[in-house]
């Protein structure tokens, strides 16, 4: 194997390869970061988790940081406001086994912003730097932050941000090249994170719109970032994960699986889901899975649809086993 980037080196951990799965609330649970790991994650994200609600410790709180055990090393990220709750939260969070702790300074979700939580904290950089300095005390593990570029496009932050956290013991910075302002509108730019790369010297990990295993590495080499971040294109489609890590190995990458091996992959997923969290709460979970992996073969759209009203994992299962075997016997439709 001829690797063609460099492992990632956050404090101890020594990541290889350096592709890392976004954290993504409702869908990175412990059981989806298992799966897609062996795909060729060198590091996974817990969904963000609240500080505030850490302080009650609720069994759906304590769900969302728990771990598989296959898919470390993780990441256990955690959002708030007060200096001191983050320190508390980041002390659970590492007793329960987390490798590294990331704070979110990203999230553009008004039910966040308006405690002036996630990216609204990109607006009092001494309140970022207060609750980065709190955390970085209270754990014994590295210490690490996902943001934005900034609350709007006139304030374009991230590069100070990044500073005050390298200044105050944060080992690395991930960059989502949006404002807040812009949710998911727009694109990624990612000339800001070439430009965040030039600024600080802790690693930085690039996320955005990478969607395609050869331009991912592009954007690796034009940015000069340590690690790339791969969110929404992944979902349903591990095989970009997998594509990427060959292509970092010097290898081709190979082309995706069609569409009936794609299905039968989110058959597996689907009966993990429900072994490890029971029908009732799968079965829901499941269909928004569904809806990524439904994607990209005839009678898609319709099957999505038909799988959006089935309330039970042996109804949905059905259809997509008889889907199955459609696109086997089909195989040219794939
Ligand atoms: C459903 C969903 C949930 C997300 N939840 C989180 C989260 O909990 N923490 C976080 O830092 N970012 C979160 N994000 C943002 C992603 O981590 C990532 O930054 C964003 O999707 C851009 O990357 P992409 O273009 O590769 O998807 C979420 C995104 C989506 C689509």
């Amino acid at each position: 194997m001829a690797r063609l980037v460099q492992p990632l080196r956050i404090g101890p951990h020594e990541i290889w390869p350096p592709i890392i799965l976004a954290p993504m609330s409702g869908v990175t649970n412990r059981t989806l970061r298992a799966l897609y790991k062996p795909f060729g994650l060198g590091l996974t994200v817990t969904e963000f988790v609240s500080s505030n609600a850490l302080q009650y410790g609720s069994r759906r709180t304590m769900e969302m940081i728990d771990q598989h055990g296959l898919e470390r090393p993780v990441s256990t990220q955690l959002w708030g406001n007060d200096p001191q709750i983050m320190a508390c939260a980041a002390r659970v969070v590492r007793e329960c086994g987390a490798d590294i702790v990331d704070i979110n300074f990203g999230c553009p979700a008004p039910r966040v912003t308006k405690t002036e939580g996630g990216s609204a904290c990109l607006r009092d950089l001494d309140r970022c730097e207060a609750i980065m300095r709190a955390v970085v005390e209270a754990v014994d593990c590295p210490v690490t932050m996902k943001m934005r570029l900034g609350w709007t496009e006139q304030e374009l932050v991230y590069a100070e941000a990044a500073k005050r956290a390298q200044a105050v013991g944060v080992l690395a910075v991930t960059l989502h090249a949006r404002t807040a302002r812009q949710f998911y509108k727009g694109s990624a730019e990612w000339e800001h994170i070439a430009a965040l790369k030039r600024a600080v010297d802790i690693p930085v990990i690039g996320n955005g719109d990478l969607d395609d295993p050869h331009i991912a590495m592009q954007r690796m080499r034009q940015s000069g970032v340590d690690a790339v971040m791969l969110g929404r294109a992944a979902l349903g489609n591990p095989w970009l994960i997998s594509a990427l890590r060959a292509l970092m190995e010097g290898e081709e990458a190979q082309p995706y699986p069609h569409a009936a091996a794609r299905l039968r992959y989110a058959v597996h997923h689907y009966h993990t889901m429900v072994e490890e969290w029971g029908e009732e709460r799968a079965v829901p979970q499941m269909r928004k899975h569904l809806g990524y992996y439904l994607k990209g073969f005839a009678g898609a759209s319709e099957l999505r649809e038909r799988v959006m009203r089935t309330t039970t994992a042996t109804e949905t299962l059905a259809l997509v086993e008889a889907t199955i075997e459609r696109l086997e016997r089909e195989p040219l439709v794939a």
